[in-house]
């Protein structure tokens, strides 16, 4: 087990809400369509001068504020994003930048949208193995800015946001009980941005060809992500010593409704215990999971005491499960 105890979390929304009838003035698609095949009705959507950085600042200075401690309090800053806001420095640096703060350790975490489970994995380990008392940990993505939104099969998924949380070393039985990640290479061509950086660098030709936007074989992705994180959040059950009752809340997560069911079901936990957000803000990456943690705890679904499930499957194609008791 790898003890700490959640102090606050927050999060950061653009307030622009980008519904399906506004897609359907952009792509050849309809609300039917995409509440069907993915939950989602509606996203946020930042603004040209936002970045991820920008947001990930407002959320954990939203998560500072509910646990009563300023930044230069933290002991390290990890952050989980696939759209970095410059490839170096870290998005990490430019979040301590926008709050000021300068000293402790600050890096990302790119892991797709699994990487706020391999960032928690991560700051969990800094806890135990002893280098940190206390870490913040935050998923921020703008998805937007790496949509190609002429591209009906990937537009209308994503949205932006950011969630942020501050763990602190404790004895108590809090934190991860169990967790299981994992990658597989090889299927790093379903879905990723080609260009941009030193495998494809930036080219009048690259951007003519749209290669700076997200490149998605959906139905592959689907396929993979229903096995992967399935399995994940199964290992992670069992390697906690837990069954499907002991599990107060499954927090999955939110890229597609249908992947989410798939989980729930192959878990055995009844819909009641799986927590939604995708509806509001559709698939925001690694943002999705802390941003779900957040508004549970805000509506009362993480008491203390309680056994959270978290699964996740992003680009790589990355996986996570893990048991939180919080
Ligand atoms: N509106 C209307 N029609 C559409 C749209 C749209 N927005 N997008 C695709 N279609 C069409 C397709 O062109 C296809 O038409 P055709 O049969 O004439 O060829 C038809 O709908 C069915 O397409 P499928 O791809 O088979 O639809 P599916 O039911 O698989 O749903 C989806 C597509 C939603 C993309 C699904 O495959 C999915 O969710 N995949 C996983 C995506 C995902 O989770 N990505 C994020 C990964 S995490 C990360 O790290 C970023």
């Amino acid at each position: 087990m790898k003890r700490f105890k959640i102090l606050g979390t927050g999060t950061a929304l653009p307030e622009r809400v980008l519904t399906n009838r506004e897609l359907e003035q952009m792509v050849d698609t309809s609300d039917e369509w995409i509440v069907e095949r993915t939950g989602i009705r509606e996203r946020r959507i930042a603004d040209e001068h936002t970045s991820s950085a920008t947001l990930g600042a407002a959320a954990l200075r939203a998560a500072c504020a509910q646990a009563q401690l300023e930044p230069t309090e933290l002991d390290a800053i990890v952050v989980a994003t696939s759209t970095a806001d410059t490839l170096f420095p870290s998005t990490a640096c430019w979040l301590q930048h926008e709050l000021d703060v300068r000293g402790m350790p600050a890096f990302d975490v790119a892991a797709g949208c699994t990487g706020f489970l391999y960032a928690l994995e991560v700051a969990a380990s800094m806890i135990v193995a002893g280098p940190c008392k206390r870490v913040a940990v935050v998923g921020a993505e703008v998805m937007s800015k790496v949509v190609d939104w002429t591209d009906r099969t990937t537009c209308v998924l994503f949205g932006d946001g950011s969630g942020a949380m501050i763990i602190e070393a404790c004895t108590q039985d809090t934190g991860l009980l169990a967790s299981n990640w994992g990658a597989d290479g090889s299927l790093a061509p379903i879905l990723y941005q080609p260009a941009g950086g030193s495998r494809m660098p930036a080219t009048e030709q690259t951007v003519a060809d749209k290669m700076h936007s997200v490149k998605m074989k959906g139905s592959a992705v689907f396929r993979h992500a229903v096995r992967a994180m399935t399995q994940a959040a199964v290992a992670a059950v069992e390697a906690a010593g837990l069954s499907a009752d002991d599990i107060d809340l499954l927090i999955p997560h939110q890229a597609n409704f249908r992947i989410m069911e798939a989980c729930r079901v192959r878990l055995g936990v009844p819909p009641e215990r799986m927590f939604t957000i995708v509806d509001r803000y559709g698939n925001m990456s690694a943002a999705t999971i802390p941003v779900a943690i957040h508004e549970a705890r805000e509506a009362g679904r993480m008491a203390p005491g309680s056994t959270v499930a978290l699964a996740a499957f992003g680009t790589g194609l990355t996986w996570g499960g893990a048991i939180l008791r919080v």
